[in-house]
């Protein structure tokens, strides 16, 4: 039958089977536009088709046929439309659900600073040799941080190129010795206490910082002598950087001691063969010390015929790269996590 008009039942079982098998909500909207779109669909079409048959009972007859086979087309769209949104909603969903047996990301702990690490070991090891930890002001006076340490003016070591001046009679402390002063005159004697804290120079390289640390020690009693200073040093040593440590004694000097030395320890990249951390020495610097000069004690209010003492000080941060490895200064305080965590998780 060419030309004829495709037969309503199969244009409708046509329909529904597309139906049935649309995936999506916007296909779905295609096949009602294409079958029941308004005079042009394929199926709505046949209404129009109905004037062309004269009899009024046939054409009533017809137009009953049309309408239940659209309407049933209608039901099967919305029957699917509601299937395909149940499925989304169920996708969605199990895409959003939250699996609660699945482990945390783990948290990761925030960690001390290396420089706090070994200045709080330091002061684990001087208490257990009943030292107590006092400390003394950064902006210290010029007489504090130098006269009254036998510097007096004219010094080369108050050199303004070390030194950073806040007027003409304070400055930042350029090491923690003031503070020898100050317990002395607050505590008298007999005493034992340690220093830790921030000193201030002019320089800034691999191994110098502006900013950086130092714990002194002070010990004044009747009769104390060098064999006490060697011994509370190197206790401290074997203590802090392990008892197989090699140490070793050199003179040195120091204005404010006398006699003055320094406790060097074997390198810690070399082992003492010589290297360029060690300069091909050999060995490092690890404190300064010495009997405190009778000047210094008399000028903390010292009965220095009676008592006598030493003192020493030690640089924080060079005391942490020694003991972890630690090749330039500054990564201390550039506070990067990738650098600092596996420095003391390592430690
Ligand atoms: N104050 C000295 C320095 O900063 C260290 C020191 C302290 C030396 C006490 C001897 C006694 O280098």
């Amino acid at each position: 039958m060419t030309g004829a008009p495709p037969d309503v039942h199969r244009v409708a079982a046509q329909a529904i089977d597309a139906v049935r098998g649309a995936t999506d909500l916007p296909s779905l909207e295609q096949l009602r536009a294409r079958y029941l779109g308004r005079g042009d669909g394929e199926l709505s079409a046949h209404l129009r088709g109905l004037g062309a048959i004269g009899e009024r009972e046939a054409r009533a007859q017809k137009a009953k046929v049309v309408q239940e086979l659209i309407g049933r087309v209608v039901e099967e769209i919305d029957a699917r439309r509601e299937q395909i949104e149940r499925e989304q909603s169920a996708d969605r969903e199990a895409a959003e659900a939250m699996d609660l047996t699945v482990p945390p990301p783990r948290l990761r702990r925030g960690n001390l600073s290396p420089v706090t690490l070994a200045a709080r070991e330091m002061q684990r090891i001087f208490a257990q040799l009943g030292y107590t930890v006092v400390s003394g002001p950064e902006v210290e006076y010029d007489r504090y941080n130098f006269t009254l340490v036998n510097q007096p003016p004219g010094h080369p070591a108050r050199d303004s190129q070390d030194t950073f001046y806040v007027d003409d009679a304070r400055l930042l402390r350029t090491h923690t010795s003031p503070v020898q002063i100050r317990s002395m005159i607050l505590h008298g004697a007999p005493q034992r206490v340690i220093v830790p804290g921030k000193a201030f120079r002019r320089d800034y390289d691999a191994s110098h910082m502006p900013m950086f640390h130092q714990v002194e020690g002070l010990c004044i009693d009747e009769g104390i002598a060098v064999s006490d200073l060697k011994g509370t040093l190197e206790y401290f040593a074997y203590s802090y950087f392990g008892a197989d440590s090699r140490l070793q004694w050199r003179p040195h000097h120091f204005p404010f001691t006398e006699p003055s030395l320094e406790l060097e320890l074997a390198c810690v990249a070399c082992g003492g063969e010589g290297c360029p951390l060690c300069k091909h020495s050999g060995w490092l610097e690890l404190l300064g010390c010495g009997m405190v000069h009778p000047t210094v004690l008399r000028n903390g209010g010292i009965d220095a015929e009676r008592y006598t003492g030493f003192a020493f000080g030690m640089g924080i941060e060079r005391a942490a790269m020694l003991a972890y490895g630690v090749q330039d200064m500054r990564l201390l305080y550039r506070n990067d996590a990738r650098f600092l965590r596996p420095v003391v998780v390592g430690a």
